[in-house]
């Protein structure tokens, strides 16, 4: 009862930011993004009927805290839905870095629901497998698919309806995306919390929800018609009323540090020289930037120049989930 399944990050264009439900992990809007090759985790799955619990290796170390505790609840939802009592041994090798704003964890319940799912004998498809990955992480449902997935917040109280579908898979168009290095520090409020405080305090949550409509319709035409400037105009204005709601959180924070706020100004200065550049953030100070392959020296050559920046990671659009 063995498998092992290879899952890539994804990053949000239209932001996931806020939970419905946070047992069930039912979020209050839609959300859309784009998988990155550049990223992604590679995680083995064993059930063995002589384990007595399960165990979690991360990068060939044995975890104890927070981590495990994350993957055993969620193998324990694997092995309810499989109806069986088993334990496993879990590694998992993670080419992300971890809670940076890199979102490690979309491509690492991505994989780990995968290959649980698949070693325990329950034959998912994508639908289901988003479903049951989102349970881990939210972003994690869109890691299913490859390009551009939505995940379809749903109506239902049960979360049935809740899952990523695809937009454009990876071979749909060359767009880039750079991943700004800023520090691998972790950060200091998960996205969880960070969420969960806007939510309640904040009075600028009402106005990131009624933005989110007009700015799926919008970026989805975009998409459809290859429109850069378009997508990347969107996204940008997305990610920035995002980062407002905090600011406006009871008490205020921001995941931005001093370097975050640089690398934003130089792709503006970008784009006063004539590269079509726009940045997304996540939860975290790092940034990333969408770009196209005919400038990809010039972006990379102006961000590595950004005091603060300790890596610039370039990657193409990654393809969905696969067993190997
Ligand atoms: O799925 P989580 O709990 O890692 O939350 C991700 C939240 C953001 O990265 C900020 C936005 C997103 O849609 O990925």
């Amino acid at each position: 009862m063995k498998a092992t399944a290879k899952a890539h990050t994804n990053i949000a264009l239209i932001k996931y930011w806020g939970k419905r439900n946070e047992e069930l992990i039912l979020p209050t809007n839609n959300s859309l993004s784009l998988t990155l090759d550049g990223f992604y985790t590679t995680t083995t799955v064993d059930f063995q009927e002589d384990l007595k619990a399960d165990s979690f290796e991360l990068n060939g170390i044995p975890e104890q805290g927070e981590a495990y505790k994350r993957v055993t609840a969620f193998l324990e939802l694997v092995r309810k839905m499989a109806g069986k009592e088993v334990y496993a041994h879990v590694a998992s090798d993670n080419q992300v870095p971890t809670a940076a704003g890199f979102a490690s964890s979309a491509s690492g319940f991505a994989a780990l629901a995968a290959a649980a799912s698949k070693a325990i004998g329950l034959d998912l498809d994508d639908k289901e497998l988003s479903r049951l990955t989102r349970r881990g992480s939210g972003s994690s449902s869109r890691s299913i698919y490859g390009g551009f997935a939505e995940w379809q917040m749903g109506e239902k109280k049960d979360g049935s309806d809740s899952y990523a579908v695809p937009i454009a898979d990876e071979n749909h168009w060359d767009i880039r995306m750079a991943g700004v290095v800023l520090t691998s520090e972790m950060k200091k409020i998960s996205s969880r919390a960070g969420m969960r405080r806007t939510v309640e305090t904040s009075p600028f949550y009402e106005g990131w929800l009624k933005s989110i409509p007009e700015d799926l319709t919008g970026i989805k035409e975009a998409i459809q018609e290859k429109n850069f400037i378009q997508v990347g105009e969107i996204a940008e204005a997305n990610c920035l009323k995002m980062h407002a709601t905090s600011l406006g959180a009871k008490p205020p924070f921001t995941y931005w540090l001093d370097s975050t706020i640089r690398v934003m100004r130089q792709v503006q200065k970008m784009r006063e020289q004539g590269i079509p550049a726009y940045f997304t953030i996540d939860a975290g100070p790092n940034v990333k930037v969408l770009y196209l392959p005919e400038h990809e020296a010039e972006v990379e050559r102006m961000l590595r120049e950004v005091p603060g920046v300790t890596d610039v990671i370039l990657s193409k659009p990654g393809p969905g989930v696969s067993y190997l």
